[in-house]
């Protein structure tokens, strides 16, 4: 489902209706729910409406577990961590309990083994068993969040799942490290089979430079590779786009 809007508050606002309709669904049907949260700039401004008084008497915040779909490869103090902006936006200001909060632990500094230690906790969260290998596809061994927010880049790239990088073609790590040559860094990323098995995928997209990009992922040649968003296409859950008229404006399909 594709939603373009006039601005960034309107999509914001529908965005936390879904937010509470899913979350309480899930809370209903087992118990807890589930998210992985976006990172960058554009969830900033929902994460701070949906914790502020207009919505947050509406969830049941105990029963809620928090994740992260990617992260950059610095402290958590650090200006540019994904988990700093959540802990401000979301995380203090709603007094979100740490035991409800799974984020990657950069303290451990090899990127590689920070992807193997979130991978473990996830495991350990979902009750996954510790297979070394699974087959591709094989959702059993893949957690199924209850809502994967995500957001895309003008280039394409969702999480951290950059054109023509590695992690791309990963399909039995449930989390990885990513090189990323172009930002001569290594991200922290959840990969495409972990991504697919969520129960409902919600991209929040604003920005005038993301149109031409956004028309080519949604309705131009599918090229995964240039264009990794296009390979958010979940096995058995609801997709959802959530997108600006600044970079909607060329959408034919709305
Ligand atoms: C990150 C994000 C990334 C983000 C896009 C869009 O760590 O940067 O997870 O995938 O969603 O880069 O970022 P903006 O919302 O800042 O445009």
């Amino acid at each position: 489902m594709i939603n373009v809007f006039p601005n960034i508050e309107s999509l914001n606002l529908f965005a936390a209706e879904q937010f509470v309709e899913i979350a309480n669904l899930a809370i209903e049907k087992r118990g807890q729910f589930t998210v992985s949260l976006a990172g960058g700039s554009t969830p900033k401004s929902f994460y701070q409406l949906i914790s502020s008084d207009k919505f947050n008497g509406k969830i049941d915040w105990l029963k809620i577990y928090f994740f992260f779909g990617d992260e950059r490869n610095v402290l958590p103090e650090a200006e540019e961590s994904n988990f700093r902006m959540a802990n401000e936006t979301l995380f203090q200001p709603l007094k979100i309990s740490n035991e409800n909060i799974f984020r990657w632990q950069t303290e451990l500094e090899v990127a590689e083994n920070i992807a193997a230690d979130y991978e473990k906790k996830i495991k350990m969260f979902f009750e996954l068993s510790e297979k070394t290998s699974v087959s591709a596809g094989d959702s059993d061994n893949f957690p199924q969040f209850d809502l994967m927010l995500l957001g895309m880049g003008a280039d394409g790239h969702t999480a951290s799942l950059f054109p023509f990088t590695d992690a791309l073609l990963e399909t039995e790590k449930i989390a990885t490290a990513n090189l990323v040559k172009k930002l001569y860094k290594t991200r922290l990323t959840l990969t495409f089979p972990t991504i697919n098995n969520a129960r409902n995928v919600i991209f929040l997209v604003a920005g005038a430079e993301k149109a031409e990009t956004l028309r080519e992922v949604l309705e131009g040649e599918f090229q995964p590779a240039r264009l990794p968003a296009q390979n958010v296409r979940p096995k058995d859950g609801n997709l959802f786009w959530l997108i600006d008229a600044l970079c909607g404006k060329i959408i034919e399909k709305q």
